[in-house]
C-alpha cells in the first residue's frame, strides 16, 4: 500500500519507519556532499516549487534547505519575512495564502511562535506540503534528524548510547526535538541545565533523566550535545553571567579529559561560552560534519514528502 507523506511538522508525529526511512535514504546523498566532484543534481523535484519562509533570521538552516531544494531539481524562493507585507499588518495566514496563490508545492517554515507549522496545515489547501524548519521553542526537526545521522554514522547505531543534551533545553525546540528522536531510536538521553533553564516535570514528560550538574554525569557518555546560549535572552536573567555558565556547564579542556565522548551542537556556536576552541575543533567535534548531513537530510525529506513509498 502507498501512502503520501504530507507534511513534517515535527518529531513526535511520525511512526518509527518514517524516521528510519529518512535516517537511511539521507545516506545516498550524503558522499556527494563530502566528495570533491560535481555535485549531482537530480529530477526528482522538477516542476516543483519549494517557498522557505523564515520570520526568524537563519543561514544555515536556510541555505542548507535551498541547496536541498536545488540539488533535487526543484525551483526555491526565499522569503525574508520580518520584511514582508506582515510588517504592514497583514495576517500571517492572508500572507501565506498569497503566496500559495502564485502555484506553490512545498512550504518550509521558521516562526518564533510555536504551532505554527500546525497553523498553515489547517489552512493551506490539502496538496501543499509543509516542512517545519523550526517553531518557537517546540521543534525542530530535520536538526534533529541530521543530529541522529550523524552519530549513527560514527557510532554504528544508537540502541544503548549514552548522550548528554546540555544547555539552555527550557528554550530549546533542538533539545525537544532530539529527546523524541533519541528515544525513539532506543538512545538513553540525559538533559543537563540550569535549574533556571530546565523545564518543569522534564522527568516524567519526557521520560529522560535530568540533572544539574555537569560533572556528575559526564564519565561514561558515549556523546554530549550541547546547546547555544541563547544571547537574545540573556537580558531576562535565567544565568548569572555568560562565564559562569562557562565554568558550570562549557565544553572546557578540563571537562574534555575525562570523557572521550563526541561532542555536538546545533550552531551557532558561542565559543567560549558552550564550547571552548579545545572542544568545538577537537577530532571529535562533530559540528562541520552535522552541517553536511543537513543537506543530505533535507535532500531525503523532500523526496519522502514528494514521492510514493
Ligand atoms: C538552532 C535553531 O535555530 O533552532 N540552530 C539551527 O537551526 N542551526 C539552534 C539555535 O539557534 O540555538
Amino acid at each position: 500500500m502507498s501512502i503520501r507523506r504530507r507534511d513534517l511538522l515535527g518529531i513526535r508525529f511520525l511512526a518509527k519507519e518514517d524516521l528510519e526511512w529518512l535516517l537511511s535514504h539521507s545516506d545516498q546523498y550524503f558522499p556527494n556532499i563530502l566528495s570533491k566532484d560535481p555535485v549531482k543534481k537530480s529530477t526528482l523535484l522538477a516542476g516543483r516549487t519549494v517557498a522557505n519562509l523564515f520570520f526568524e533570521n537563519s543561514t544555515r538552516t536556510r541555505t542548507s534547505f535551498e541547496l536541498a531544494e536545488k540539488r533535487l531539481g526543484a525551483d526555491a524562493v526565499s522569503l525574508s519575512m520580518q520584511t514582508s507585507s506582515l510588517s504592514k499588518g497583514e495576517s500571517l495566514i492572508d500572507t501565506v495564502n498569497v503566496i500559495t496563490a502564485m502555484k506553490i508545492d512545498c512550504i518550509v517554515v521558521r516562526h518564533n511562535a510555536g504551532g505554527v507549522p500546525l497553523l498553515l496545515r489547517k489552512h493551506l489547501p490539502d496538496h501543499i506540503r509543509i516542512i517545519n524548519a523550526g517553531d518557537g521553542a517546540c521543534e525542530h526537526p530535520t536538526q534533529a534528524l541530521l543530529d541522529a545521522a550523524t552519530l549513527i554514522e560514527v557510532m554504528g547505531s544508537l540502541p544503548g548510547k549514552k548522550i548528554v543534551i546540555v544547555g539552555d533545553i527550557l528554550h530549546s525546540r533542538v533539545a525537544r526535538s532530539n529527546i523524541y528522536l533519541l528515544k525513539a531510536l532506543g538512545a538513553e538521553v540525559t538533559v543537563v541545565a540550569p535549574n533556571t533553564l530546565m523545564p518543569k516535570y522534564i522527568r516524567e514528560v519526557f521520560d529522560v533523566e535530568a540533572h544539574y550538574d555537569l560533572d556528575h554525569v559526564l564519565a561514561g557518555k558515549d556523546a554530549v550535545m550541547a546547546l547555544r546560549i541563547q544571547h537574545e535572552r540573556q537580558g531576562k536573567g535565567y544565568i548569572p553571567s555568560l562565564g559562569d555558565f562557562r565554568k558550570k556547564y562549557g565544553l572546557t579542556p578540563s571537562r574534555l579529559s575525562v570523557t572521550d565522548a563526541f561532542i555536538l551542537h546545533p550552531g551557532p556556536v558561542n565559543r567560549s561560552v558552550e564550547l571552548d576552541d579545545e572542544a568545538a575543533d577537537a577530532e571529535r567535534s562533530l559540528i562541520l560534519r552535522q552541517v553536511g548531513r543537513g543537506v543530505a537530510i533535507r535532500m531525503a525529506v523532500l523526496e519522502w514528502l514528494f514521492s510514493e513509498h
